[in-house]
């Protein structure tokens, strides 16, 4: 019985030691070097490459290594019978939510105009806007977005929410389905999407969605590349629909060079690190899973292949 790291980048070795630092007992291998393929129950994936997971004859598991599980959803390798569990962590959470605060003040005294400003040595103060007048419109109240809107209602922001089928209790307005959509938009200077990629939200952020915000919105897309339309956004920010953007997350990873949003003015971009998993904090979720596997006992934060998150 073992469990197998899969994922395609340089961390393998971080979450390796986490997992022997956590239980020395239990086997857990490198996906990228020779191992007993037959002894894995349990993979523990990051963007896996197609084809990783039928070479595990024994698997009964998938654990994804972050909050979202929408690459494991995709890969046809997937059995239907392999439960799915994805991570939920206080630190996830908090950082996710502490990134959106700096991006929203940012926005806000803009800072990034200063930073080109500096790198030409202009000298050129500008309007300001203040959080008492500046309303955030998440949209996604899951862990992620429930610890964002906390810490942005904590900082003295108005929020308001969407979600796309059941609707938390909030002490803000949350709007709900498609009939929700445009009132929660119509009242959103700052739109943070923090939803899952699915069928159902790929391309939300679209000409129509954008429409629907106030004149001069700016838009934060943290949660998955596919979910924004890349040319209509490009289209509302040189239209004046938008003000700006403030992208984590892209269709293609990392961003092409000659991509139109290296280049753009409006357009801040950090390289999907909003909120990234810390293997100590995270695999001590990932063996209770494992061991819960092998007892049969239940599974924590199983995924819903229907809802896809
Ligand atoms: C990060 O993108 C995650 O899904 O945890």
């Amino acid at each position: 019985m073992a469990l197998a790291v899969i994922r395609n980048d340089d961390k393998t070795p971080g979450w390796l030691e986490a997992f022997r630092e956590a239980d020395p007992q239990i086997a857990v291998y490198d996906y990228a070097r020779p191992h007993p393929k037959e002894a894995v129950t349990m993979a523990a994936v990051w963007k896996h490459p197609k084809g990783s997971l039928s070479q595990y004859p024994n698997l009964r598991a998938v654990h994804g290594l972050g909050a979202g599980v929408d690459f494991i959803l995709e890969d046809p390798d997937l059995r239907p019978e392999w439960p799915v569990m994805r991570v939920t962590d206080p630190y996830l959470a908090a950082d996710m939510a502490e990134y959106i605060l700096a991006q929203v003040l940012a926005y806000l005294r803009q800072l990034p105009d200063y930073q080109i400003d500096k790198s030409r040595t202009v000298w050129r103060p500008r309007p300001y806007r203040r959080i008492a007048d500046v309303t955030v419109g998440l949209m996604g109240l899951g862990t992620l977005g429930r610890a964002a809107a906390r810490l942005l209602g904590a900082a003295g922001f108005s929020c308001c929410g969407w979600t796309r089928s059941t609707t938390p209790k909030a002490d803000f307005p949350v709007f709900t389905g498609p009939q929700g959509l445009k009132p929660f938009l119509a009242s959103a200077d700052v739109l943070v999407c923090l939803l899952p990629l699915t069928p159902q939200t790929h391309g939300i952020l679209n000409r129509d969605t954008f429409q629907a915000l106030p004149q001069g919105a700016y838009l934060m897309n943290v949660a998955r590349g596919p979910l924004l339309v890349e040319e209509h956004l490009l289209e509302a920010l040189a239209g004046g629909k938008l003000s700006g953007a403030c992208l984590d997350v892209f269709a293609q990873e990392p961003l092409p060079a000659g991509h139109p949003f290296w280049d753009h003015p409006a357009v801040q971009i950090t390289p999907h690190i909003a909120s990234v998993s810390e293997p100590g904090s995270v695999v001590p979720q990932i063996l209770a899973n494992y061991r819960a596997l092998l007892k049969g006992e239940k599974l924590h934060n199983l995924v819903s292949r229907g809802l896809g998150y």
